[in-house]
């Protein structure tokens, strides 16, 4: 690639600056004045907009292998890429379950080859998600790979978890627990509380949650290991980290921006595009999960992009499959929740959206700062630029998103991975 100039940028939502890109991908100088021609080959104007390190998704599923109907690795790389993401992790619950080194690696390859977004594993803790017996942790961790879940199903059986614990200690691995008490929720679609039992859909209860995550924290005070929550939607389950954090027990913990902006009042509609799991909680949760995210309690917000055709959505809603797409709208409710109310900066963005994810999985080139000499993982941000999302219109092959209709500000325009642009908002 060749030298490429950033002009008239915000890094951070703060002053004006000029970023210039050399041809290995790196920031090579900051500037009070714009570059031209004479010293890069390509200038783009940033018209004023925010600059960010590219954003880090701890938590999306691409459904390749097995479901390429409703998302690939390159639909969901555009996706992230649009989204303003350099860096995800895919979850393993797909078909066959990244539950080899070769399955994994063909996922980065894959990744690697398409180019648009960096695409890192998850390794399965059991095999084939069966929660019977555990994978081989230390072999596909020799091949990179960072986490460990089981996300869809919750690694319920306390002794196995008690050894993947131990496993992914002595390999210096995330371990990601989608916490779920399977027992308390059987054929449940929605909270269990006055919604749900109105409209008469069985609910899951927040304890099936909170259950999971106390004894997850206890293990992890004990045996140690990087331990960390997936979409924690619950106000008892941040009282449960804020207490672990005291306690000084090492855990991370993500928020998707559903849980921080939806409640199950939405289910008023029974739109099986509003079934997830966990389920949309109610207005204290939202408050709760917000200001944990604020405080640090909650590490960071991942997305939990879970595409699905309509086969499985546009169906009664107990028969609906959970999830919703994510990675388009993500940073757009973030700042409408955070940044517009004035709860929060830019550098609160950076910081949740990237900074914290890169440092938890240990990615030593993603959520750097904007300094010269570092990658250029960068994500351009217009905060004023009003626009509906759509689910037809997205890069997702799927439409399942929740917030179809919705308006938002805040719109990435442009991303860039090791200094390559991958996406640019065209109007
Ligand atoms: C996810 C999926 O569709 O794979 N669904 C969901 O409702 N979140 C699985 C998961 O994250 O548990
Ligand atoms: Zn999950
Ligand atoms: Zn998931
Ligand atoms: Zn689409």
């Amino acid at each position: 690639m060749s030298t490429l100039a950033l002009n008239n940028v915000r890094p951070y939502g703060e002053d004006i600056k000029h970023v210039l890109i050399d041809g290995d991908g790196l920031i090579s100088a900051i500037a009070d004045t714009p570059f031209d021609e004479d010293v890069a080959e390509t200038v783009i104007d940033g018209g004023g907009n925010v600059l960010l390190p590219g954003l880090v998704d701890m938590h999306v599923h691409l459904r390749e292998p097995g479901r390429e109907d409703t998302e690939t690795i390159a639909t969901g790389s555009n996706a992230a890429a649009k989204g303003g993401f350099t860096a995800v992790f895919t979850m393993a619950n797909t078909s066959p379950v990244i539950d080899q080194p070769f399955l994994a690696e063909a996922v980065w390859d894959k990744g690697q080859a398409h180019g648009v977004c960096d695409v890192y594993p998850v390794g399965s803790i059991t095999q084939k998600l069966a929660g019977e017996t555990l994978t081989e942790i230390g072999l596909m961790a020799g091949v990179g790979v960072k986490m460990f879940s089981d996300d869809g199903r919750c690694v319920n059986d306390p002794q196995l978890m008690r050894r993947a614990i131990e496993y992914a200690k002595t390999y210096d691995v995330v371990l990601a627990q989608h916490a779920e008490d399977h027992r308390m929720t059987e054929g449940a679609c929605a909270h269990e509380g006055p919604n749900a039992a109105r409209l008469g859909l069985r609910g899951w209860p927040r304890v099936a949650e909170e259950s999971i995550v106390a004894r997850d924290l206890i293990m992890t005070r004990d045996y140690g290991g990087r331990y960390h929550v997936c979409h924690a939607s619950t106000e008892g389950t941040v009282a449960l980290l804020r207490w672990a954090k005291e306690q000084g027990i090492e855990v991370s913990a993500e928020v998707t921006p559903h849980h921080l902006l939806l409640t199950d009042a939405k289910l008023e509609s029974y739109d099986g595009v509003f079934r997830v799991n966990p389920p949309l909680r109610e207005d204290k949760d939202t408050v709760a999960l917000r200001d944990a995210l604020l405080d640090g309690t909650i590490d960071v917000v991942a997305t939990d992009h879970a595409p699905h055709g309509s086969e499985d959505k546009c169906v009664e809603f107990d028969q609906a499959k959970p999830g919703m797409l994510g990675m388009e709208t993500s940073l757009a409710a973030v700042a409408q929740i955070f940044v517009e109310s004035g709860l929060a900066d830019w550098r609160f963005v950076a910081k949740v959206m990237s900074e914290r994810p890169a440092e938890i999985m240990r990615l030593a080139d993603q959520g750097r700062p904007i300094a010269v000499g570092e990658p250029a993982n960068l994500t351009l941000v217009d905060p004023h630029n009003p626009w509906t999302a759509n689910g037809k219109e997205m890069e997702s092959k799927a439409s399942n998103t929740p917030y179809e209709g919705m308006e938002f500000n805040a719109r990435v325009t442009a991303t860039f991975l090791r200094g390559t642009q991958t996406y640019e908002l065209k109007n």
